[in-house]
């Protein structure tokens, strides 16, 4: 596949694999192809079967390749969960040219320097977003190429994740018969097609509900200063149905696709879903019913969320909060989403055809992402691709007893709740970028 200016972008989420392939025409997204999968070995965000997750992507791919009729060479793939860390990060290199101007390479060296920080060993550093470059005294540098100094400088942010995690995810991609092009930060993703400039700006909590997780990131001045996951999603909806309806999961997820609502009132009691029970009785159940079920879960959902903006100092902010991920699709998440938040709510959906469901948010910002990166952040990219830039230090401890952000662990649900059961919550990851 012809790679410039157009990319595949992959997610590997929970319930599927997404897979879409298109470029940017003139700031527009235009989707070329797309492919889904079920994805059965996949928990909780993370990789638990390659074998099952490499099925899984070479469905999508056969897919997309049969609308492109050309095979696709490079993914650049989405990265998420509890193990991502996000660091500040400095580099400094001297310029090499004789005349002292700034070439790509000097820009490179600086990014590379950058990665180069210790961290435990099991950590990878993945990318590299670089803030500002400093040239000799000149300080708020967006793009040094071309000017004249002795030395470089840089800020920025290093995503770090967990080996094995990213292997597993490699290999995974590699065994599909691809070549990884590169990870992106799902939240930084999400954020580049769902919220505007504006929004990122002015402050905008971004909340992607999908299938055993949902991620909130949170911007403000245009970068992103919080994110957290929990380890609830559409799977807890509709398990709550089987309970209710007594039934097979495959039954109650279609009840939910096809007639939930996220609210009771919402719901019509004339309209009712014929489905058979466990025991292989004929029942009827009403929307009204189904609403009342997913209303219960959704609102406990959302009140954890509110609970982990406040507690982050982020409880109103001024764009509101925007919901993407599959479960977002569900008539009146954003009227329940208003009465808990007490802020504006909207659902983004891509509009891209094709892909027209909040559940395509992820891989859609990723081409968006990864297409309009600036030339100067894409070279800390590339770099970071070399994918070997890892633990540069042995002293493993010094990360660990010094965080630079504070963590906050919560325990992990049960799988089998039945609807509205409050559970305490006390493991899992919150990092704060900024
Ligand atoms: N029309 C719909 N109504 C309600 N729920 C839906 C609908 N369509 C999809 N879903 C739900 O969305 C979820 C899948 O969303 P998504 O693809 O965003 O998750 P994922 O990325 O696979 O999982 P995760 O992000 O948790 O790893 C599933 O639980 C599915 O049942
Ligand atoms: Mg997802």
């Amino acid at each position: 596949m012809e790679t410039k200016g157009t990319i595949a972008a992959l997610d590997i989420g929970t319930s599927e694999v997404k897979l879409i392939v298109g470029e940017l025409l003139g700031g527009t997204l235009n989707v070329l192809a797309e492919g889904s999968a079920p994805s059965a070995g996949v928990k909780r965000g993370v990789i638990v079967d390659i074998d099952q997750t490499v099925n899984a992507i070479k469905q999508a791919v056969a897919e997309v390749e049969r609308t492109l009729g050309e095979p696709i060479g490079e993914v650049y793939v989405a990265i998420s969960g509890e193990h991502i860390q996000v660091k500040d990060c400095q580099g400094m290199t001297s310029i090499k040219g004789e005349d002292n101007e700034i070439t790509d390479d000097d820009v490179k060296d600086v990014l590379h320097s950058a990665m180069v920080m210790r961290i435990p060993n099991e950590l990878s550093v993945v990318d590299v977003l670089p803030k500002t470059f400093t040239v000799d005294q000149q300080t708020e540098i967006t793009d040094p190429r071309g000017m004249i100094g002795y030395r470089l400088e840089v800020t920025g942010k290093l995503i770090i994740g967990a080996k094995t995690i990213l292997h597993s995810i490699k290999r995974s991609i590699e065994r599909a018969g691809l070549e990884l092009a590169g990870y992106v930060l799902e939240s930084l993703a999400v954020s580049r097609i769902a919220a505007s400039i504006d929004e990122l700006e002015l402050g905008v909590g971004i909340v992607d509900i999908g299938h055993e997780t949902t991620t909130l990131s949170i911007y403000e001045k245009n970068d992103l200063v919080y994110s957290t996951t929990l380890s609830y999603g559409g799977d807890h909806l509709t398990r709550d149905l089987t309970y209710k309806m007594n039934c097979k999961y495959q039954d109650a997820k279609l009840a939910k696709e096809e007639y939930g609502v996220a609210l009771e009132a919402l719901g019509d009691p004339e309209e009712k879903v014929s489905y058979v029970t466990i025991n292989g009785e004929h029942r009827f159940e009403p929307q009204t019913e189904i609403g009342f079920v997913l209303e219960a879960r959704l609102e406990e959902i959302f009140e954890m969320i509110q609970k982990r903006m406040t507690q982050a100092g982020y409880a109103q902010m001024n764009s509101g909060i925007i919901l993407c991920g599959g479960s977002s699709s569900l008539p009146g998440i954003d009227q329940l989403g208003k009465r808990i938040f007490k802020q504006s709510v909207n659902v983004y959906q891509p509009s891209s055809l094709g892909i027209r469901h909040p559940k395509y948010a992820v891989a859609a910002g990723m081409l968006r992402y990864v297409l309009s990166r600036s030339a100067v952040s894409k070279s800390g990219f590339d770099r970071a691709d070399e994918k070997g830039i890892a633990a540069q230090g042995r002293e493993q401890e010094e990360l660990l007893a010094h965080p630079s952000q504070p963590s906050v662990r919560e325990e992990r649900p049960q799988k089998e709740q039945p609807p509205k059961e409050r559970k305490s919550f006390s493991s899992f990851f919150e990092k704060f970028f900024g």
